[in-house]
């Protein structure tokens, strides 16, 4: 559009400028022509006056003048007539332009002196009108008096405001036939063939049509087209090699890896894309505090951890919300950006919300609401009207954008967890061809639970929409097909574990969700200059290491963990300066009031422990409460004995497969809790309950001091487990299901 006006403007502006000289020129011209005439009958009018007004004068026949003159009121445009004596005194005048009588002008005293005849244009009052005075003389050319005719010149002045209205009608018509006709020029030469071409691009791609495209010109768009057209059939052929060498390597392959994973996409989704559709972007655009900079963050959560190793091997696209204060600065006009930034392996598009959107959808109806429902921490679930409101505008939001970017054909949509419950069935509604996954990454309720929830119907059947959902673990699934069973009117088959309702099936499964591999690299020069630093800045030295990363959520089980280290060292107090507690805390929700109140009541147990158990320099915990990347997190698993993972209730927890993952030279012990779905798998760690204080103290001696031989062989099994497991396997297993419940 910027483009066209820089083309259109100066056309414009050329045919303007010519027609108001053409104006100015008509303008002049008519006037002229009118004043012309004015004056050419003032001329003769008075010279037909001549005689009378000379009898008159040579008689000082007042009576004939006020005839005279008053013959001159029943007359068109013709103002009046005045009739002066030789001084240059009023004798008679028209009644209608007595006041112009009256009033004292200076020409009529040059006339008396030079006895020549005047004619102008005069002003008097509010209007001008036009003044012809002829000197009348006697027979010796003595003067006798003057005859002063007024003629109304308003009509030039509305007959030149008339030529001014057509040539402006004029002009603004041509004006707008100019800019039509361009545009329709533009359309025809330039975006028609461009539309046909770009619509026949994304066809040919994906392999919706073989015909070439309609652009036959030789010209540059001709040009261009085929330059097009051999882009696209190289990819066409690229993809199809890739997607024929996949399937070969498939047949072979057994572990799961981040290249089978893309071999399968390319086998089963085809020219498709995944699209992806979280809350949470898996990398995020914040100004840095202390530099005033902006900056690329990774958030954490399990979300982030595990779709993004995905992403990167698979490519498409991940839509979510644009939550960074920087964000904007980032994407192109369409909210695309291309990450890992610098890398480019996938597009992340950013969805923005207010600040009202925000509060409502996720503060409000996910993260007080629906979060709390899920996990069974006696957290009670807020419900607020005005929050589902929101919650149900922003899904509405998210379908939107999402809706703009599929493919004609056979779309894929990955949604994740519980802040989109609504979201597959809108877009089901515009798009009913789209094949939809909703993985719930959080546990799920009992029927009792969820009932309490006040708009429990329209959250199933929002869910009801997808063609597969995905739980972490069985027990989810159950709940939920229990849910679905007493709260909906609905069949559910548990042979097939399917919920059906009005005809459309939904499949539930569990998929345990993992992390990228355990095969990673060796700790590197790297990795133990990092430790080196940490163990001096924290003097670490000769210390045994336990550590935890979390966000600082209250179904983390943090205070329990502090309230554990503090019993550990009451009960066992011969590892005092021995044992160090390291705690990553990434702050998160603070917005939320219980979140708030939550992180001030681990600051204050954190606090009562260290100051009950300290001596001299060394403290028991070590509290560091910020947000770590990834990278900055690596050396703390690296070199921590004991990792602990203490969740109250959790779907998953993948900072426990993250440690055993980190752990290449299998040395060390997790102590997990048997409330998070990470306890199914890992069988090999330390279960315990967290809410009993007694038996977590014990769980860290036993870590501590488990026979080497043992930690090895535990940590070996866990880290076969994820080996087999990994996130590749789970995004394999749900890619399987989900095309397989639709036929490309
Ligand atoms: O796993 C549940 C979850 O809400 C994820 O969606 C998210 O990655 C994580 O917790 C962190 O939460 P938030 O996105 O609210 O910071």
């Amino acid at each position: 559009m910027k483009r066209m006006l820089l083309f259109i403007l100066p056309v414009l502006l050329l045919v303007s400028i010519a027609f108001t000289v053409f104006g100015v020129f008509q303008v002049r011209y008519e006037e002229e022509k009118q004043l012309d005439e004015i004056k050419r009958k003032a001329i003769a009018v008075n010279e037909s006056l001549e005689f009378s007004a000379r009898h008159i004068l040579e008689n000082n026949d007042l009576k004939n003048a006020n005839r005279l003159v008053e013959s001159f009121q029943r007359r068109e445009r013709l103002q009046g007539c005045v009739i002066y004596d030789k001084e240059g005194r009023v004798l008679a005048v028209t009644e209608r332009i007595s006041d112009w009588g009256r009033t004292a002008k200076p020409y009529t005293s040059e006339i008396l002196v030079s006895k020549t005849p005047r004619g102008a244009m005069e002003k008097f009052g509010d209007y001008t009108a036009y003044s012809y005075v002829l000197p009348i003389k006697d027979a010796n050319g003595e003067l006798l008096g003057m005859v002063e005719v007024v003629y109304d010149t308003s009509h030039v002045l509305t007959t030149i405001a008339a030529i001014w209205k057509r040539v402006s009608i004029t002009l603004i018509s041509l004006l707008v036939v100019i800019v039509l006709i361009m545009l329709l020029i533009q359309r025809q030469i330039f975006v028609l063939p461009v539309i046909r071409l770009t619509e026949w691009f994304q066809h040919f791609q994906r392999g919706e049509t073989d015909v070439s495209h309609s652009i036959k010109e030789e010209d540059e768009l001709g040009k261009l087209a085929s330059e097009v057209e051999q882009v696209a059939l190289s990819l066409r052929i690229a993809r199809k090699a890739v997607s024929e060498k996949a399937s070969e390597r498939l047949e072979k392959e057994e572990l799961w890896t981040e290249a089978k994973l893309r071999d399968i996409i390319h086998v089963r989704l085809g020219e498709n894309a995944l699209y992806m559709v979280s809350n949470r972007e898996p990398y995020m655009h914040v100004i840095n505090e202390i530099t005033g900079k902006p900056e690329c963050i990774r958030p954490a959560g399990g979300v982030v951890t595990a779709i993004d190793p995905i992403m990167r091997a698979c490519g498409g696209m991940w839509i979510a919300h644009g939550a960074g204060n920087a964000d904007r600065q980032f994407v192109n006009s369409k909210d695309k950006l291309g990450v890992p930034p610098e890398d480019d392996k996938y597009i992340l598009k950013r969805v923005w919300l207010s600040k009202d959107e925000e509060e409502g959808y996720y503060y409000g109806f996910s993260n007080e609401g629906l979060w709390p429902l899920c996990h069974i921490t006696h957290t009670r679930p807020v419900f607020r009207e005005p929050d589902w409101q929101a919650y149900k505008k922003v899904n509405q939001k998210f379908a939107d954008s999402v809706l703009l970017e599929l493919p004609v054909k056979n779309p894929f949509v990955f949604i994740h967890d519980y802040h989109f419950t609504l979201l597959a069935g809108m877009i089901k509604e515009k798009r009913p061809d789209t094949t939809i996954a909703l993985f719930w990454h959080i546990p799920w309720p009992n029927p009792e639970v969820f009932a309490t929830c006040p708009y429990q119907e329209q959250i199933l059947e929002g869910m009801l929409a997808c063609d597969l959902i995905g739980f972490h673990v069985q027990m989810h699934c159950n709940n939920f097909l229990d849910t679905a069973n007493r709260l909906l009117e609905s069949r559910v088959d548990t042979e097939a574990f399917k919920v059906i309702r009005f005809g459309k099936e939904t499949l539930i499964k569990a998929f345990p969700i993992s992390v990228d591999d355990c095969t990673g690299h060796d700790s590197s020069m790297e990795d133990l200059q990092q430790i080196n630093n940490l163990c001096k800045e924290y003097n670490l030295e000769n210390t045994i290491i336990a550590m935890g990363v979390d966000r600082i959520d209250y179904t983390k089980g943090l205070s329990e963990r502090i309230l554990a280290v503090d019993r550990f060292f009451e009960k066992y107090p011969q590892y005092k300066k021995k044992f160090v507690f390291i705690q990553l805390a990434a702050p998160s929700r603070t917005h939320i009031k219980r979140y708030h109140d939550f992180a001030g009541e681990v600051d204050e147990l954190v606090e009562k422990a260290n100051w009950k158990h300290s001596e001299g320099d060394w403290k028991p915990i070590i509290y560091l409460k910020r947000h770590f990347s990834q990278e900055e997190i690596r050396p703390y698993y690296l070199m921590a004995d004991i990792c602990i993972v203490s969740s109250l209730h959790d779907g998953m927890n993948l900072v426990a497969k993250e440690y055993v993952a980190a752990k290449k030279d299998s040395n060390g012990v997790l102590i997990l809790s048997r409330f998070t779905g990470a306890a199914k798998e890992l069988t090999q760690a330390i279960h315990i309950n967290p809410y009993s204080i007694e038996e977590f103290a014990d769980s860290i001696k036993s870590a501590i001091e488990m026979p080497a031989e043992e930690k090895r062989s535990r940590m070996a099994h866990m880290r076969n487990v994820i080996r087999i497991n990994n996130v590749y396997r789970w995004a394999g297993n749900i890619i399987t299901e989900l095309t397989s419940l639709k036929k490309i």
